[in-house]
């Protein structure tokens, strides 16, 4: 049996697996919070559904950090052997930009809210200090900043899940299965 929690050669552990689905989750509901607060109508209606994405965007980042310090303790399983030089390297570095993405995202939307001059986005009780000046310059720039770091994130992330169904389906090794936590081997 080998250790649940931590990564081996041959598959992701729980841990590494729970934080990359359960954010995958959270930002698919960012995305389908950011579209329903451009859909909705009614300002009351709209500033909850804007203070839930902020709140859940900062989780987001909290488990971000989280998982980036558990990455650095716990090598991931090596790639395929079949998989050639430069395939791996576009795997490595789409993989550490993705771990940017989820932590620039956040910390953009958080910049774009502190120069807007909102703060109190925890589900209320906590708020968070400003991380930049308030100013209506600054809050253009975080606002483009967030909006075309989320783009990149979509494209980014749509890749890598398409290339991910391409290990499995093409390529049929356990790429995607090791991420998988029903999936257990030595
Ligand atoms: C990984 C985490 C996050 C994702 C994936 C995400 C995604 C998005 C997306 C796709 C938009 C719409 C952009 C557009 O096309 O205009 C948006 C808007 C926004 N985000 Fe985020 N976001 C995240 C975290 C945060 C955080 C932590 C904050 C603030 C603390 C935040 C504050 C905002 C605000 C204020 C808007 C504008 C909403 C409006 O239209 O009024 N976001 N976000
Ligand atoms: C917002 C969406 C996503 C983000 C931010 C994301 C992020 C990441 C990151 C950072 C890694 C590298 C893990 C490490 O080296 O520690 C990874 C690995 C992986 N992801 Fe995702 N991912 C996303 C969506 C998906 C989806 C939708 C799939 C499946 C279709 C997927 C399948 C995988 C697999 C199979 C691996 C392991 C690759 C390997 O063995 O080297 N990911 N993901």
């Amino acid at each position: 049996m080998r250790a649940p929690f931590r990564n081996t050669e041959r598959a992701y552990g729980l841990v590494s697996q729970g934080f990359h689905w359960l954010i995958v989750v959270l930002i698919i509901v960012q995305f389908i919070w950011a579209w329903r607060i451009d859909e909705i109508d009614g300002l009351r209606d709209r500033l909850e559904l804007v203070t839930q994405h902020k709140t859940i965007g900062m989780t987001i980042l909290f488990l971000a950090l989280l998982r980036l310090f558990w990455r650095l303790f716990n090598r991931p399983p090596p790639l395929p052997a079949h998989m050639s030089r430069w395939e791996q390297n576009a795997a490595h570095a789409g993989h550490w930009l993705l771990y940017g993405l989820i932590i620039a995202i956040p910390l953009s939307g958080w910049a774009y809210s502190s120069a807007a001059g909102y703060g109190d986005y925890w589900w209320g009780p906590i708020d968070f200090p400003s991380i930049v000046a308030k100013g209506e310059e600054l809050e253009e720039l975080f606002e483009s900043t967030h909006e075309w770091l989320t783009d990149t994130l979509a494209i980014v992330a749509i890749g890598h899940a398409l290339a991910a169904l391409h290990h499995h389906f093409w390529r049929k090794d356990d790429v995607l299965k090791r991420m998988l936590p029903i999936w257990r081997k030595e």
